[in-house]
């Protein structure tokens, strides 16, 4: 029965009544598929923590920016499904567009402050499609604990900021980011970069962790982030959408790493945009 694949919420809802009266700890990894180690990291996070693992897969369109990068998104049920094998979670939760988006959906779930830099400004209303998921996978479940990754930290601080203000009954967990040989940060997109550009993503993190180094050292945030870019458009990126330091807390932009502070990365290579953020 383990690692069942359910696709109506009525199927879903009986298996969660039952191991809740069971008084069984309930956790949720909520994915779009196209399953990496980093995703299974968070599962293995989830099984340390709760008697019960749902993992989610579901490829939002709310929160595509693009028809493109929506039909591009890879889609590996089968592949998935037998990536969590090992795992032996308790469901995989695989609704359809019209389980979590029937005919007549009014609802959006909107977060204000933290989604206003960054990913917020560059993909306008992908967060408000993040929210907007996140609250419904979070309500279907009815988890106790929600996994997520800090690869997305942006994302992880949406979240937090959504289940606070709307009483979200559920501990969000942040987990670090795994990362290929090469400091690539894993990621489902990683897929769709050609073989002509994957080895040049790995200057990314290498070219963050140069910035986060100088940082530590006193520089100016501006002239490194200046000399960083420089080097990877070099290298083969397109564009380098933005190189910030931010506060952990609050993302606000900082000049100086002064108080607990990440750096954030988004850049374009190929047709890829890769996003990624170190701690400072
Ligand atoms: P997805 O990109 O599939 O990622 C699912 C979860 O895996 C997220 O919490 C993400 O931060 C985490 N993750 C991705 N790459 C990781 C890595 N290299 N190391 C650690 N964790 C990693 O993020 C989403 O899906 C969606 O926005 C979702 C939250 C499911 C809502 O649709």
């Amino acid at each position: 029965m383990s690692g069942d694949i359910l696709r109506d919420l009525s199927q879903l809802r009986s298996r969660t009544r039952a191991w809740r009266q069971a008084g069984e700890t309930l956790a949720v990894v909520p994915t779009m598929g196209a399953l990496h180690a980093g995703h299974l990291s968070l599962v293995a996070a989830a099984k340390q923590r709760a008697a019960r693992v749902i993992v989610t897969i579901f490829v939002n369109p709310k929160q595509f920016n693009s028809a493109e990068d929506l039909a591009n998104y890879p889609r590996t049920e089968e592949e998935d499904a037998r990536k969590l094998g090992p795992f032996n979670v308790d469901a995989i939760w695989v609704p359809d567009g019209d389980t979590v988006y029937p005919t007549g959906f009014a609802t959006t779930v909107s977060v204000a402050g933290v989604t206003e830099v960054m990913d917020g400004v560059h993909r306008p209303g992908h967060f408000a499609g993040v929210a907007t998921v996140v609250a419904k996978l979070l309500l279907q479940t009815s988890a106790e604990l929600a996994f997520f990754g800090e690869k997305d930290f942006q994302q992880l601080q949406v979240v937090r900021r959504m289940v606070a203000d709307l009483n979200i009954p559920v501990e969000v967990i942040g987990c670090p980011t795994v990362r290929e040989d090469d400091g690539l940060a894993m990621s489902s997109r990683n897929a769709l970069l050609s073989p002509k550009d994957r080895p040049v993503a790995g200057q990314l993190f290498a070219e963050m962790q140069t910035m986060a180094e100088g940082i530590r050292r006193g520089g100016p945030v501006p002239a490194l982030a200046a000399e960083a870019t420089s080097r990877l458009t070099a290298a083969g990126f397109e564009r380098v959408e933005y190189l910030d330091l931010r506060s952990t807390e609050d993302l606000a932009q900082l000049i100086a790493a002064d108080r607990p502070a990440r750096l954030f990365a988004a850049a374009h290579l190929g047709s890829v945009r890769l996003i990624d953020n170190i701690p400072v």
